[in-house]
């Protein structure tokens, strides 16, 4: 069941969205070589603690930190420790923020220094991705046109989809109905009602798309160690188009 907000939750739901929006900005400000992805993770938790919310991964069927930091091959689900960034790494945070009862969602790949040009490519066509997969989006759109053109629009350019993780929706719980998936076929799926709230994440990889878990039962990496980047904000589906609430 894809649920709706009443005008009242959306503007609850704001809040934690701009603290996401914010940390995200906050924390891409001041990422740089020779930190380590543990130090990220305090600036995400010390930001969302001091706007006045809860950052909603910590303890999430026992997430051990408040983002999630993935650099180069780890596509997803980085758990922040000793490793340090070094110059030429692309990171992607990935954070929510609890606040009014309601979650916010965000994810953002960062260029360590200078990057190689494929690297810069994939993090420009992920981002490009988001936009492209909401192009058009609006009440009464099929929820596979999203996954559809962000498909489109990653494999025009010789780059994979990953299939095992998905979009969602979003509101008091971290993840609600539905799954958005990033491929698919257009004109397909449920028609995506107006007032729902999901995020939509394209997670694309420079070569195939196959992916899996270590042994920590959390990081994801690319099979073939790959670079893979992420990108993400929540979206309001409104009868005329959207609403980006954390951009
Ligand atoms: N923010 C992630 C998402 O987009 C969820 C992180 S999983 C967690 O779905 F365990 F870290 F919380
Ligand atoms: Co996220």
């Amino acid at each position: 069941m894809i649920g709706v907000k009443s005008e009242e939750e959306i503007d609850l739901l704001r809040e934690p969205c701009r603290i996401v929006r914010d940390c995200l900005a906050f924390v891409g400000g001041r990422i740089c070589a020779g930190m380590t992805t543990k130090e990220v993770d305090t600036l995400v938790y010390d930001f969302i603690k001091a706007s006045g919310a809860e950052p909603s991964c910590l303890g999430y069927y026992g997430y051990p930190a408040s983002a999630c930091v993935s650099v180069n091959e780890v596509v997803v689900h980085g758990i922040p420790d000793g490793r340090v960034l070094r110059e030429g790494d692309i990171v992607s945070v990935d954070l929510c923020a609890y606040k009014n009862g309601f979650h916010g969602d965000g994810a953002r790949t960062f260029r360590i220094g200078e990057v190689s040009p494929e690297k810069e490519k994939l993090v420009r066509v992920t981002e490009e991705c988001f936009f492209k997969g909401i192009e058009g989006l609006k009440a009464g759109t099929p929820l596979y046109d999203i996954g559809y053109k962000v498909q489109c629009h990653a494999e025009g350019n010789g780059l994979s989809v990953i299939r095992s993780y998905t979009g969602h929706g979003i509101g008091r719980e971290m993840h609600e109905d539905p799954s958005v998936p990033n491929y698919g076929k257009k004109g397909t799926g449920p028609r995506l009602p107006a007032n729902c709230v999901i995020c939509v994440e394209p997670m694309i990889a420079l070569g195939g798309w196959r992916v899996k878990i270590l042994p920590d039962g959390w990081t994801a990496v690319m099979q073939d160690g790959k670079c893979a980047a992420h990108y993400e904000n929540t979206v309001v589906v409104r009868e005329d188009g959207v609403e980006i609430l954390t951009l």
